[in-house]
């Protein structure tokens, strides 16, 4: 494990390739009638072309709300976010998110639908041309045999690859997920991670993934942002290229995640010296 602070995933020396996604100095607040909620505070990070870039921090330190800014939602009240260089002020389809919930899925359409239709409707593909780009998606989280099933009748595994083959078939530049498996048991959610690692092997999609759990951060990311209890700051960055699913329960893996989860909990006073 490598902890950075400034630098990015291909080190200091190395020449740069441009970010493909800038924040920078984002602050977000939530205005309600009575209060104002601070959800993050000057938030610097970029990521880069095929990242596995992982948010962890506890809850409530903002992580939703930096992915639903990054997804267009939101607009800071200080900084920017910049996807190849443009000011993002407005949902897109280059941006696409995956959220928690099992829910997402319009339950009136069959898997093959749900897949298609934001083809159709925000890319103006032909149907025919959607239909095999679904397919294709479908058969890339292992759910070849199930177009013509509705959600209700999926487990919630099965919702969760659905809305991420949705995603994929999308082509997004970055694919945002909320804490996609955070409702799922352990060993599904074990096995999504697993799918999720050989998918983007596979496709090299360039990922945002919001987590509390420290060992699905050191699994699914390459590279990690620590954020501090609310409001949300950056407090460190971790390079974790070492990690997978083969990792788990090793000593060395253990030790870098007490250590994160030291880093996460300190006083912020302490973590500075
Ligand atoms: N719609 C809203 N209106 C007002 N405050 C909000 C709203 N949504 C979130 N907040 C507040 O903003 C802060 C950050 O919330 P956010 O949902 O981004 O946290 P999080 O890191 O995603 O937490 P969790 O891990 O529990 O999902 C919290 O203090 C929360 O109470
Ligand atoms: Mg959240």
């Amino acid at each position: 494990m490598v902890i950075m602070s400034g630098l990015n995933a291909y080190g200091a020396t190395a020449a740069l390739p441009d970010p493909l996604l800038q924040i920078d100095g984002v602050t977000l607040e939530y205005t309600t009638r009575d209060r104002v909620v601070r959800a993050t505070h000057r938030i610097d990070l970029d990521v880069y072309q095929g990242d596995r870039f992982v948010l962890l921090g506890p809850s409530g330190c903002g992580k939703s709300t930096l992915l639903k800014s990054i997804a267009g939602f939101i607009r800071p009240i200080e900084g920017q976010i910049r996807l190849n260089g443009q000011v993002i002020d407005r949902p897109g389809a280059d941006r696409i998110v995956v959220f928690q919930e099992f829910d997402q899925l319009p339950p009136w359409k069959t898997v093959l639908g749900n897949v298609m239709f934001p083809l159709i409707a925000t890319r103006h593909l032909p149907k025919a041309e959607a239909r095999e780009r679904a397919r294709d998606c479908i058969a890339k989280v292992g759910l070849t045999g199930f177009e013509d099933s509705f959600p209700h009748q999926l487990s919630g595994g099965m919702k969760q690859r659905v809305a991420i083959a949705r995603a994929l078939a999308m082509k997004p530049r970055v694919l945002l997920m909320d804490e996609p498996f955070a409702a799922l048991d352990a060993l599904t959610r074990r096995k999504m991670q697993e799918e999720l690692l050989q998918l983007w092997d596979e496709v090299r999609f360039t990922l945002i993934f919001v987590t509390h759990s420290i060992e699905e951060a050191l699994v699914v990311g390459n590279r990690v942002a620590l954020l501090s209890p609310r409001p949300g700051r950056v407090r460190a960055e971790i390079n974790c290229h070492d990690w997978d699913l083969h990792s788990l329960g090793g000593k060395d893996f253990q030790t870098a995640a007490n250590r994160i989860h030291d880093m996460l909990f300190a006083d912020p006073q302490e973590a500075a010296t």
